[in-house]
């Protein structure tokens, strides 16, 4: 009876252990993360960026409101600025311990890629020297599987296929720091770096693999994400326009593979704003959704900052992302909406496809 009792009892507590996607058990300080439903219909995303892991985490909870059915970092998940992998993974840990985030954990899945700061380096570039081992500890962070292929191939970018058949969205999440060239430092700090006429941002592979990935797809929505703004040419920080070469090259990959419902998201700049594009090759407009940061925000000057392609106001507070896809025409339609603490929504803009 004594055995049994003790067989019965190892057993509840077998099955009572969560098991992440992996399907490894975790240990009690590693969080669980729940796995993406590729199958399901998307129609709530949250996301955002630049987030201090040390700063007060009140913004989960209104993007909890929304129960997004993912979230996705937009880069800058945790402040790690080192060369030292114990003090990242340290950040990191921190970060995971906020009951505030592990309410997030528990409700969505999650998908990110970095930009600077939690890659390790403040403006960071390829000549980082811990590029693989920080990569290890953020794709540890994402709870990413350990067959996943970003995980055996240089660089953390990714993509993901959600959705029934003819509803589906594809996610591509672009490393702008692994294979980034040099940007030189421009003494007078305005604008902070001199351009890099040929300079890369992507990298030959992720360039491929990104064409493969427009050209291949069946999606009806995608949405392409990297932590550097795309559109901006003004602003004097780090931007897709110190690499003209580049940017040209990825206007041009659209122009080629013409991917149905495409929206560029991107994080970094401390503000949100949306900016709009007409480029001749390109079937409509072009939206770029820029939110940042969660946890802080520019003080730079209140006097904002110029965009030509700015579409409403330059959003100078902390802020999230939410997406809404609308399923119900033809085409599918998004609206976007950029919130802030109390929920309070400063900007909302719906695109047809
Ligand atoms: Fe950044």
């Amino acid at each position: 009876m004594l055995r049994f009792s003790l067989c019965f009892l190892f057993l509840i507590g077998l099955f009572s252990c969560q098991r992440p996607a992996n399907g490894a058990l975790q240990t009690t300080n590693a969080p669980v993360h729940l796995p993406l439903n590729n199958s399901q219909l998307l129609e709530t995303i949250a996301f955002g960026s630049c987030n201090r892991q040390d700063e007060s985490q009140e913004m989960w909870q209104y993007v909890l409101r929304h129960k997004p059915q993912l979230w996705m970092w937009l880069g800058d998940n945790v402040y790690g600025d080192t060369e030292d992998m114990q003090v990242l993974a340290d950040k990191y840990a921190l970060q995971n311990s906020h009951p505030e985030y592990q309410k997030l954990l528990a409700q969505c899945p999650i998908i990110g890629i970095w930009d600077d700061h939690d890659y390790g380096v403040n403006d960071g570039d390829k000549t980082y020297p811990k590029k693989k081992e920080s990569k290890k500890l953020m794709l540890d962070f994402l709870g990413v599987p350990a067959n996943a292929p970003v995980r055996s191939r240089e660089g953390a970018y990714q993509s993901f296929t959600i959705g029934p058949k003819g509803k589906k969205v594809k996610i591509i999440l672009l490393d702008g720091r692994y294979f980034r060239d040099e940007l030189k430092s421009n003494p007078t700090r305005n604008p902070r770096y001199f351009d890099n006429p040929e300079g890369d941002v992507l990298g030959e592979a992720q360039w491929q693999w990104l064409e493969s990935e427009l050209t291949n797809s069946d999606a009806q929505l995608h949405l392409i994400a990297c932590g550097i703004q795309f559109i901006p040419e003004e602003q004097i920080f780090e931007k897709w326009a110190n690499f003209p070469e580049a940017r040209k090259r990825f206007f041009n990959l659209l122009k080629k593979t013409k991917p149905a419902g495409a929206l560029l998201l991107s994080g970094d700049r401390h503000i949100a704003e949306l900016s709009r594009i007409e480029m001749y090759g390109l079937p409509q407009p072009l939206y770029e959704l820029t939110s940042s940061g969660l946890t802080h925000t520019w003080s730079g000057g209140s006097e904002g900052e110029p965009n030509r392609f700015r579409e409403g106001n330059l959003i100078i507070m902390k802020n999230f992302g939410v997406m809404r896809i609308d399923w119900k025409g033809a085409k599918p339609a998004v609206t976007l909406e950029v919130r802030g603490l109390g929920d309070e929504e400063f900007l909302e803009k719906r695109i047809e496809f």
